[in-house]
């Protein structure tokens, strides 16, 4: 692998754990102002000091993140269907990679549709963009196991997220599901899982244990963290787990302490 791509890779998944916390706040590509993201910056810039990766698309990257703050990014290149529409995720390319190389981003994101309609075109999209990313030494990251009406278990993650990286994946992002680990294990590049919908966040955390304690690489959550009733003590929670081991009494005690010492945000 070219030292341009593994450099990116390694600000991303940090060598000393060999995990990442990446704080999605892409949903807005599809589902507008999402509840938490309405002003994104006032959400995401105390989260910053505890993520290890941002994933956002280029709006929001230039209308909300200051230029000068010092955080991989990760940007959604994939879109073009919304939330209101029945084919949600029938993505194409919304971004260019010029833009992208614009941006100075360490990794480009595009979700694929295993296992249902408008497959072929997401998985055809997704690899034009692994090869247009590894023209510049960017790796590239897979969402899949995302839709409705999917059934949502270890046989289905695991060929889902195997075919991503046989297609040119670099990291595979998916959902945490029993037995997580056979999808780790068939699975030859780092696989990290979305959070969904919001839990929790005792639950939160223990998926994050879980999926960590199978071999995942860490997280790339969203609403789990910053729909949580503190997103900065949230975030540092769910960095203990990934990156220092914590238990999930130990994450949630770090979580309830933190809770009554930040303010609340927005
Ligand atoms: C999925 O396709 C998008 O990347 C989502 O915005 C992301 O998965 C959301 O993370 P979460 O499910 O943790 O809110």
């Amino acid at each position: 692998m070219d030292w341009g791509m593994k450099n990116r890779i390694s600000r991303i998944i940090k060598p000393a754990s060999g995990r990442t916390v990446m704080l999605a706040v892409d949903h807005g590509y599809f589902m507008g102002p999402t509840t938490g993201l309405e002003q994104l910056n006032k959400m995401v810039d105390p989260l910053l000091p505890y993520a290890d990766t941002l994933m956002l698309t280029r709006g929001a990257l230039r209308y909300y993140i200051d230029p000068g703050v010092d955080i991989p990014i990760t940007l959604r290149m994939s879109g073009g269907t919304s939330i209101l529409n029945k084919q949600l995720l029938h993505e194409g390319t919304v971004c260019s990679m010029e833009d992208a190389v614009r941006l100075n981003v360490s990794c480009v994101a595009f979700s694929i549709l295993v296992g249902a309609e408008y497959e072929r075109d997401t998985i055809l999209e997704f690899t034009k963009m692994v090869d247009n990313a590894r023209n510049y030494g960017i790796p590239s990251l897979v969402v899949t196991a995302v839709g409705r009406d999917m059934v949502r278990d270890a046989r289905y993650m695991a060929l889902a997220s195997r075919m991503g990286a046989e297609l040119g994946a670099d990291i595979v992002k998916t959902y945490y599901v029993d037995g997580f680990e056979k999808v780790v294990e068939s699975c030859p590049v780092p696989v990290v899982i979305a959070g969904g919908k919001k839990i929790p966040e005792r639950d939160a955390l223990q998926m994050a244990r879980d999926a960590v304690s199978c071999g995942a690489a860490g997280v790339d959550m969203g609403r789990n963290i910053f729909q949580s009733g503190s997103p900065v003590a949230m975030i540092q929670a769910v960095r203990s787990v990934v990156h220092d081991n914590a238990s999930v009494d130990e994450a949630y005690d770090l979580y309830q302490d933190l809770k009554g010492n930040v303010p609340a945000q927005a």
